[in-house]
């Protein structure tokens, strides 16, 4: 099997979820904490090869009970939370529609399955709000950690209120469907999993509190997502504002973009300057090298980098962006950020001396160094040999390169492909955010340029047969995602919480090609100094030893959570009945 790049998306993320259930034993105790989950949806890499290869092993791990040690570069380390946590929190399944789409039905009509949850009350008081994290597109067990530290515990604290962790369908345990084919994927769209969250609001009887009204009817909702979970919560705000009092979208991808070459425009203009201008001159020196189509140069280059035996020059540059991922998997919180990322541009930064066959290669570049060959060259050789040391040996014996890093073959759609299958089906068909090189030859990239959107989708192609009732297009439709408010999305007590160096700010209504806000209680948008991806999701038992920043944006989002739960407290109804 091999990938795709952008399915690394998928892959990428469940990487993630490896990691997590790997130091889960090693961490049992920690108050865990995760986080990134996300995002790293669409991080840029991992090929479906590796990514099943790099779970295999740590599924090994986990049986041995033995602390992860596979180095998965692009996922935030995370702790697992199921183990830690499930002696504390019972899992609930809620009885969920299959459908709520009259043109695509469940059959039968009205069936239903079983959607999990986990809720957390000892905070509640009455007249106090309901909060839903939403699981995102990931397993939501891995969120578990936030019942007990980071933003929903401290919400619920501050305000008397019910944290409740809510799986998307599709993900973890919550399937309306026995398999992942084409046909069985058709309950899977951003608009059913909005849908399914009101519905919960609206229905929910939680296990014993059932002497309490605590449907959105009778109390105030507020909905609590990062990366594609904050764009649901702000989905879910404006165009289910009856059941949603309030909702902050932490990092909100409000906006679907198909060729989201942006990505890489917060690494570059943030990452350290030597870094960054070499990764850009080392891309192009690279697409210049294969260009020449000489087997003997471009052997050469691969085997420079440790990735002789992958055939494909795309999938050998795609391997190179592998590292580039754990810009995103940094977080303030060292006990789950990855300092991967550091440690790569500190190492393409030094010299090495090159090895015999690069020498043969540098006779090959003479020109694009006229000044001083040798030194630039040393540098390139650091680049090569980093990813010889860090990339090359993530591909475990017994696979070949091709089958690590390779980007054709896509098969599989049990449930347990969800990890790959479920958010590459909801990128090919709404989200796109396919992620390589600009098209535009005049802006600068630090991943090489064979990286085009037509290569970045081809999972699309790839991956889901058509059906008898459903297909994937051929071009996501945007359209299905932005038509909701895209970068213009507001709303009353709806806030936007993101991170200035986010490789998804540019999706996000605080993106530069965005309009200018201001910043209310009401309408809250605030941006976090220095921050990556929904920082605020994250927090210590301690927060006395959170960095200020960080302090900061969680005191504010208790400041205006309070300030909307008083609205709904001052309104006066709720303790004598419905209030609408
Ligand atoms: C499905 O549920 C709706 C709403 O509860 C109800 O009106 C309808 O009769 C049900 N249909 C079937 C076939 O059970
Ligand atoms: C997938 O599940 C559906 C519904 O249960 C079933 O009809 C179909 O045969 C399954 N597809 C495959 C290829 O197993
Ligand atoms: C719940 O609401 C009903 C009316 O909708 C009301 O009669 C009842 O007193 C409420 N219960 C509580 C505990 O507030
Ligand atoms: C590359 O392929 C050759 C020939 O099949 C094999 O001997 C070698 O071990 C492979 N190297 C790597 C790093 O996979
Ligand atoms: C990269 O590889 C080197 C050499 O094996 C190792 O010391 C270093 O920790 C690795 N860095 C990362 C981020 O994995
Ligand atoms: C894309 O989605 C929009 C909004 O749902 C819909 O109106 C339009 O028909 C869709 N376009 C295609 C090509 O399916």
């Amino acid at each position: 099997m091999r990938s795709c790049e952008r399915r690394a998306t998928s892959v990428a993320r469940v990487l993630l979820a490896l990691a997590l259930s790997g130091a889960a034993a090693a961490f049992r105790d920690q108050t865990a904490l995760n986080h990134n989950l996300d995002l790293v949806k669409n991080v840029p890499v991992l090929p479906l090869g590796l990514h099943r290869r790099l779970r295999q092993q740590q599924h090994d791990l986990d049986d041995d009970g033995a602390r992860t040690a596979v180095a998965d570069p692009t996922t935030q380390l995370v702790f697992d939370a199921s183990n830690a946590m499930k002696d504390d929190y019972e899992t609930r399944y809620f009885d969920q529609r299959v459908s709520h789409d009259l043109d695509v039905p469940a059959s039968p009509v009205n069936a239903t399955f079983k959607q999990r949850y986990w809720f957390d009350a000892q905070y509640y008081k009455p007249g106090g709000p309901v909060i839903l994290l939403d699981g995102g597109e990931t397993d939501a067990s891995e969120r578990m950690p936030f019942l007990r530290q980071g933003i929903l515990q401290i919400l619920a604290q501050a305000t008397g209120g019910i944290g409740v962790i809510f799986e998307h369908r599709y993900y973890g345990e919550s399937f309306p469907v026995t398999n992942l084919s084409t046909d069985s994927l058709r309950f899977l769209t951003t608009m059913q999993s909005v849908r399914d969250s009101a519905h919960f609001a609206e229905n929910i009887k939680f296990p014993g509190l059932e002497h309490y009204n605590l449907t959105s009817r009778d109390a105030p909702w507020l909905y609590y997502g990062g990366s594609y979970g904050g764009a649901k919560a702000a989905f879910a705000r404006s165009l289910f504002p009856k059941t949603w009092w309030g909702a902050i979208a932490s990092s909100a991808v409000t906006t679907a973009i198909e060729d989201y070459w942006e990505y890489y425009e917060p690494i570059r203009k943030n990452g350290p300057t030597e870094c960054i201008k070499l990764l850009e001159s080392h891309s192009a020196l690279i697409d210049k090298l294969l260009g020449f189509n000489n087997d003997f140069i471009t052997s050469s280059l691969k085997n420079l980098f440790g990735l002789g035996n992958v055939t494909s020059d795309v999938d050998f540059v795609n391997a190179l962006t592998i590292p580039l991922s754990t810009w995103q998997a940094r977080n303030w919180d060292r006990e789950v950020g990855s300092t991967a990322f550091a440690e790569f541009c500190d190492s393409i930064v030094t010299n090495t001396t090159p090895s015999e066959p690069a020498e043969h290669l540098l006779s090959a570049v003479q020109d694009a160094w006229p000044s001083n060959p040798g030194q630039a060259f040393a540098k390139f050789a650091s680049y090569g040999a980093y990813i010889k040391a860090n990339v090359s040996t993530l591909c475990p014996d017994g696979a070949t390169q091709d089958e690590c890093f390779g980007s054709d073959v896509y098969d599989g759609f049990s449930l347990e492909d969800a990890s790959w299958r479920s958010w590459s089906y909801q990128v090919c068909t709404e989200w796109g955010y396919f992620i390589g090189a600009p098209s535009d030859a005049d802006k600068p990239s630090i991943v090489s340029r064979l990286l085009t959107t037509e290569h970045t989708s081809k999972l699309c192609r790839l991956a889901f047969e058509p059906g008898k009732r459903n297909s994937v297009p051929s071009r996501p439709n945007v359209t299905a995602i932005n038509q909701w408010g895209s970068f213009d999305l507001e709303y009353d007590r709806l806030a936007f919480i993101d991170g200035a160096e986010d490789p998804w700010i540019y999706a996000t209504p605080h993106s530069p090609h965005a309009r200018k806000r201001r910043d209310t209680n009401k309408k809250p948008f605030k941006l976090i100094k220095g921050g990556v991806h929904h920082w605020d999701e994250n927090g210590l038992v301690d927060p006395e030893r959170e960095p200020k920043e960080i302090r900061k944006i969680h005191r504010e989002e208790v400041e205006f959570v309070k300030q909307w739960v008083k609205e709904w407290q001052d309104r006066g109804k709720w303790h004598t009945g419905p209030w609408r």
